[in-house]
């Protein structure tokens, strides 16, 4: 229906308009990417992005994974078309990218596994968010951890669940709020849905030790939760896939818990903009991830069709043989091992500088991120393009402090 409004001109005068969407209300725009349209705004040569979860080589500049360039050139020799994919997606890649994410043992048993590619790792969120739409009612609530990515929220909440934040992270002790994690768990209704990063904590850096993913795990099974893992950064973490995969592993392989795991390939690949990703559905039975998997296709038919080939395919091309992968591998080392320097750096130019406080959660971390656990103001003034003058100022540090 029409719907006439008030509209508010640049000059403070208001108008009359009529409009079907009148009722949009006007949304600022997504915290971290208006950051990043600031920060190239700067003029600043010595500004650094700190905010958007990409990886940048030693030049600051974005890398292109050797594996990913090998696989690219060997499917642009070979000849490309741009064919629709079928509607579950690149049957290779699907197949390679859930065996990488469950290991070889899990998968042997794939017929109890629903597997569908998606819009990398969003879209994987969404597509399991409407599969539980459609299965679940009345609506379970979903448990979200605080902090996290901030489009678990969104995502959920644009479909309609309730969402609840759980203390995840302790800031006065720098670490996991474990007593928290517990008491969530205990507390929770059975059936309710629990989002957890499967490693690499965005933005703490912070994962369960494996005992405590173990005690997780018996809490869930007990009480009858559902675990959707968030596997965005799987090799990119300790640079080795299988140890990152733990918790994944220990819930499907070892529980027999039925779980979701979204698949991104954005991070571990750098193939951030092709949109590469993977709904896998570990279930009960073969009928039900037969059932499963033809829900999840008539879902992604009125979402999106069919989902990009390009990267599919070049994913599909790194995991499709030992070389390649044995190439990937060597790359997932090279960016871990990186980020892990830099943060040591940072931990040890702190430390050099006198910066009151300690620093050790840095050195503890793992993962793209780093959470220095500034305060707001602190973070206000570093970026600011006066900043490095702030550095020196006696007021930087009595905020800082
Ligand atoms: C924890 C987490 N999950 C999921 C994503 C989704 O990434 P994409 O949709 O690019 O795969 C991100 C991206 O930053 C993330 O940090």
């Amino acid at each position: 229906m029409v719907i006439t409004t008030d509209t508010h001109l640049s000059n403070g005068a208001t108008t009359k308009a009529e409009s079907w969407f009148a009722a949009a209300e006007y949304v600022p725009p997504d915290a971290i990417f208006a950051l990043t349209a600031q920060y190239l705004k700067d003029p600043c040569p010595l500004k650094v992005n700190l905010g958007q979860g990409t990886y940048r080589d030693h030049t600051g500049k974005p890398w292109v994974l050797p594996s990913v360039r090998q696989a690219r050139e060997q499917l642009l020799a070979q000849g490309l078309d741009h064919e629709y994919l079928p509607i579950l997606g690149l049957r290779d890649f699907r197949e390679r990218a859930a065996e990488t994410a469950l290991g070889s043992a899990i998968y042997s048993g794939r017929e109890k596994l629903a597997i569908c590619q998606s819009l990398s790792g969003t879209g994987a969120l969404h597509l399991v968010g409407l599969l539980l739409k459609k299965c679940q009612r009345p609506l379970p609530k979903v448990y979200i951890p605080e902090p996290t990515w901030s489009n678990h929220h969104q995502v959920f909440r644009s479909l309609g669940f309730q969402c609840e934040s759980f203390s995840y992270y302790d800031y006065e002790r720098m670490r996991l709020d474990w007593d928290s994690y517990l008491s969530v768990l205990d507390g929770a209704e059975a059936g309710s849905i629990f989002i957890v990063h499967a490693c690499a904590h965005n933005p703490t850096g912070c994962d369960p030790s494996k005992a405590q993913w173990r005690e997780v795990g018996q809490i869930m099974k007990r009480r009858s939760l559902f675990l959707l893992f968030d596997a965005a950064y799987l090799g990119f973490n300790s640079g080795d896939l299988d140890e990152d995969a733990f918790a994944i592993r220990h819930f499907i392989g070892e529980l027999k818990l039925e779980a979701a795991v979204c698949v991104s390939f954005a991070k571990n690949m750098g193939l951030y903009g092709e949109r590469v990703g993977c709904v896998v559905m570990a279930l009960n039975s073969h009928v039900i991830a037969r059932n499963t998997q033809s829900t999840l296709e008539m879902l992604q038919r009125s979402e999106v069709s069919n989902p990009p080939a390009f990267g599919a395919k070049i994913a599909s091309v790194v995991l499709g043989s030992e070389k390649q992968r044995r190439t990937w591998y060597t790359d997932l080392k090279t960016m871990s091992g990186r980020t892990r320097e830099m943060r040591e750096s940072l931990h040890d130019a702190l430390i050099a500088c006198g910066a009151p406080g300690t620093w050790d959660h840095l050195k503890q971390q793992s993962g793209m991120f780093g959470f220095l656990g500034l305060s707001p103001e602190v973070v206000t003034i570093l970026r600011e393009p006066s900043s490095s003058s702030h550095l020196r100022d006696a007021q930087f540090y009595s905020v800082y402090g």
